[in-house]
């Protein structure tokens, strides 16, 4: 589904785009992550910009105060907002307080009935995402992907049983924040954040890899597709570069050391 193993997300996404990082959006064929909510629509109305051609994921909010029966009109605001019949891809952004298989079952029917290529699920936990596959079995609809938060900070998702299950079930892990936001590179707010600040530059500096690269490479190690927050022509191309960069196993092990202590 993600050839490229690499999405660009737009939660900062305002305005129209710089020509440049337009077109080289266009040419590598990136998957693009939005949703309804990010800018009240206008994340959605700048990829809208980028034409059809390029594969979309966007999430819709199934607030408590929203109904499922309502979600092919939020789905259709989407389409008309991104400029396309079709959606690549439909997540629920979060798992739905209330009605929550009403939502699946809805979810289901956008790509039963011919809405969305695909489907997914954001901020779901491992229980919550067992219990969303069999109840999505019986509509003959499999989702494709979860969305889940993964960086230095937060790497829990990795040893939470989350990747057997989804490589048992065929589904993408994405990861959101695993630049902890560009906490990354800021001033560290803890000694954890210090320690794994530290671990990184040592890392960067035995092997010249630059610290996108490496937790690129370090998140590939685990099958996951990172999800990177990208405004800019120079970060698309750091991230682009970053695809290809291979971490060894011990400076991996020596990451790790920080990022799990
Ligand atoms: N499913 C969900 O619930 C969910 C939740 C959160 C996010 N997401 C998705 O995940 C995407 C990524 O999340 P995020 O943007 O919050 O976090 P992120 O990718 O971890 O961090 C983005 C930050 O990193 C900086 N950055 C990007 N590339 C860089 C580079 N090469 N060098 C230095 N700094 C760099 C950006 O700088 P600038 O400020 O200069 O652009 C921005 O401040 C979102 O856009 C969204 O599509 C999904």
């Amino acid at each position: 589904m993600n050839p490229t193993r690499l999405v660009i997300g737009t939660n900062r996404w305002r305005h129209s785009l710089p020509s440049a990082l337009k077109e080289r959006l266009l040419q590598e064929q990136c998957w693009v992550d939005t949703a309804e909510v990010y800018g009240l629509g206008r994340s959605e109305l700048t990829v809208g910009e980028l034409g059809a051609g390029i594969p979309v994921a966007t999430k819709i909010m199934p607030w408590w105060w929203r109904s499922p029966k309502n979600l092919p009109r939020y789905s259709e605001q989407c389409r008309r907002r991104l400029r396309r019949d079709m959606l690549d891809l439909l997540l629920l952004h979060f798992p739905a307080r209330r009605a929550s298989g009403g939502w699946l079952q809805a979810l289901a029917a956008e790509a039963f009935e011919g809405r969305a290529t695909a489907v997914g699920l954001s901020e779901y936990t491992l229980p919550q995402l067992r219990e969303a596959v069999r109840v999505l079995h019986p509509e003959g609809i499999q989702p494709r992907v979860v969305q889940i938060e993964v960086s230095p900070w937060q790497p829990n998702a990795l040893r939470s049983g989350m990747i057997p299950f989804c490589n048992a079930h065929n589904i993408e892990i994405w990861g959101f924040r695993v630049l902890g936001g560009g906490a990354l590179f800021g001033q560290p707010r803890n000694a954890h954040q210090a320690g794994v600040q530290k671990a990184l530059a040592g890392v960067c500096a035995r092997t010249g890899m630059s610290p996108v690269s490496v937790v690129i490479a370090w998140l590939r190690f685990y099958g996951i597709v990172p999800m990177l927050g990208v405004r800019s022509l120079t970060h698309l191309e750091q991230a682009l570069n970053a695809r290809e960069a291979d971490l060894p196993p011990q400076e991996r092990q020596a990451f790790e050391a920080a990022v799990f202590a």
